[in-house]
């Protein structure tokens, strides 16, 4: 089905300076469709036979066996290639429908990906800036898989630093066994506001806040109690959304598994003089990168964020000798980031290279930023409890006989609020409106659910009968633009892991849709004619691709809804 490879062979058997290779680099496909399906631009040309490029385009035109094209014609400097489009469209079906795996590929070698994702904060409320990365992080693993690789899920969870000391010392004072067990975040946070309100008054308390955390880093008995506690609490938390989002992880070693591990990396550090002090800390100097110097131990001698980084990144390296190491996290944290390679780098860490951050933008919801300390906390939890109860009300309104409405109701409203999140280019910025997001038109996840659904409806009433693979001409200009969408996925997958973007796929997902719904509005799918087959095939293929489109993402196809 390489068409593009066809036409580079097509031009190089008539322009034989140039390689094959050179060719299909320069092939591309015009914007206008009705310029041909590929063309090939001659500029390349003109300086070595100096000769204007419309002439050559002219003379190349004239010389390519056409035989496999409906036609080759010259357009200014461009040759344009035609497709034959029945061959085209029989051979576009049956690479579809033979393939379940259809626009996957094997370039990965199965190498390893580590992906750092969601890495929420203990004892605080997932917001949307965590559903992001974690629903970012979960498609980039998928179609990191459909690109060859093995992704390795990291839930690099917040669970170590002085807030958990006061927090402790909090829940010492004030805090509740039961009162935590029946809201866990929710309270935790409430002892951790109060704390910090008194603390204003009475500065004694930070520091019975740290001599608490001091005890939990000698390894007190009752402090780790507290902690392993508040973070079980935490977790089972979290876990309720990743179920809801049917989202699982390979690993959730967060920042306290790294505590044994960080002498290791401080001894390294000092081994190869990378550590100096500066008013009695121990940072690494990183003026040669341009960038602040990196604090790796304070005054006190407790380890950071950053330490911590470089720990987590050098246990991954060993334990699953990656080829690249993702950290799906928010663009504020770019320069952390920048920092953490460059320590890795001055440690002599060849791999250094393949640690890569993939930063993304903020959310606002309604205009208005999201903070937790402004008290705007717009608990993950309400977002999607809000959009399953929207996309209920419109299952109601559009198919109230719908059985298993409950569960479309979820894989609908979920759906709608990870595909949103995704269709935007990952790095920009965006607002947030529920109503938008739940819309079953427009560009949204239920649109394109709804096309598959549409899909399948189509073949249910046709019988859902067995596909004759031998005969499928569809003889309909209209067809067209869906069955050259097809033929596109592989590219479209490739591209969304070059860029590590998968709104590259949920683009596509939303463009195949339109194209679909334009051809059924326009075409009688089930008439009874020697076309049907061929008709049904199309359909299958359509709902194959939107279906696996919407699996790289980590949103659900219902057959119906
Ligand atoms: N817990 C951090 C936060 O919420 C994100 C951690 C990201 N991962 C990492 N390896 N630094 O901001």
């Amino acid at each position: 089905m390489d068409y593009k490879n066809q036409v580079a062979q097509a031009v190089a058997a008539v322009v034989p300076e140039l390689d094959e290779a050179t060719i299909l680099s320069k092939i591309e496909v015009p914007k206008d469709s009705t310029m041909g399906d590929f063309a090939f631009p001659t500029f390349l040309l003109a300086k070595e036979h100096h000769m204007a490029p419309n002439q050559i385009a002219a003379t190349v035109a004239e010389a390519i066996d056409a035989t496999n094209f409906k036609a080759v014609q010259a357009a200014g400097p461009y040759v344009n290639f035609f497709l034959n489009q029945l061959t085209f469209g029989t051979d576009v079906l049956q690479t579809v429908l033979m393939n379940q795996d259809f626009g996957h590929n094997t370039d990965g070698e199965a190498g390893h990906v580590t992906i750092d994702m969601s890495s929420p904060n203990i004892a605080k409320p997932m917001s949307m800036g965590h559903l992001r990365s974690t629903v970012i992080g979960n498609s980039l693993a998928e179609i990191s898989k459909a690109n060859g690789y093995q992704p390795i899920k990291i839930n690099h969870l917040g669970d170590w630093g002085t807030q958990f000391g006061k927090l402790m010392s909090a829940y010492k004072r004030w805090g509740s066994e039961d009162e935590v067990k029946a809201d866990p975040i929710n309270t935790l946070v409430k002892y951790y506001v109060r704390f910090h309100e008194e603390a204003k008054e009475n500065p004694a308390l930070d520091d019975e806040g740290r001599a608490w955390f001091k005890k939990l880093e000698d390894g007190d008995e009752e402090a780790r109690q507290l902690w392993s506690w508040f973070r079980e609490e935490s977790l089972k938390e979290f876990m309720e959304l990743y179920e809801t989002l049917d989202i699982e992880f390979d690993s959730f070693n967060g920042e306290a598994f790294y505590n044994d591990k960080m002498d290791g990396v401080i001894d390294t550090l000092k081994e190869k003089g990378l550590l100096i002090e500066s008013q009695g800390a121990q940072v690494v100097d990183l003026e040669k990168y341009n960038l602040n110097v990196a604090m790796i131990q304070r005054t006190d001698g407790a380890t950071l964020y950053m330490t911590r980084d470089l720990a987590a990144a050098i246990f991954r390296k060993k334990n699953y000798n990656f080829v690249k190491s993702l950290y799906v996290v928010g663009g504020e944290q770019r320069e952390h980031f920048m920092q953490l390679k460059a320590v890795l780098k001055e440690m002599g860490y060849e791999w250094s290279d393949d640690v890569e951050h993939i930063p993304f933008g903020l959310i606002t919801v309604d205009g208005k930023k999201l903070s937790t300390r402004s008290g705007r906390i717009i608990l993950l939890k309400d977002v999607l409890k809000d959009s399953v109860d929207l996309a209920l009300q419109q299952i109601n309104e559009k198919n109230p006989t719908l059985g298993n409405k409950e569960l479309v109701a979820h894989e609908v409203g979920t759906g709608a609020v990870v595909f949103h999140d995704l269709m935007n280019e990952r790095i920009g910025n965006f607002d947030f409106k529920l109503e938008e997001v739940v819309r079953f038109e427009g560009d949204t996840g239920p649109y394109v659910q709804y096309a598959n659904a549409r899909a399948q409806s189509i073949l249910r009433k046709a019988g859902n009968p067995e596909l004759d693979m031998s005969n499928l001409v569809i003889d309909d200009e209209n067809v067209w633009e869906t069955e050259k969408l097809l033929a596109d996925f592989g590219d479209v997958v490739r591209r969304a892991w070059r860029d590590r973007e998968p709104s590259v796929i949920a683009k596509y997902a939303l463009n195949l849709s339109r194209t679909f719904n334009k051809y059924y509005a326009n075409s009688k799918i089930l008439a009874e004619d020697e076309q049907l087959n061929a008709r049904l095939a199309l359909v299958t293929a359509v709902s194959q691709v939107l279906t696996e489109s919407l699996r790289l993402l980590g949103v659900k196809a219902p057959k119906e809804m």
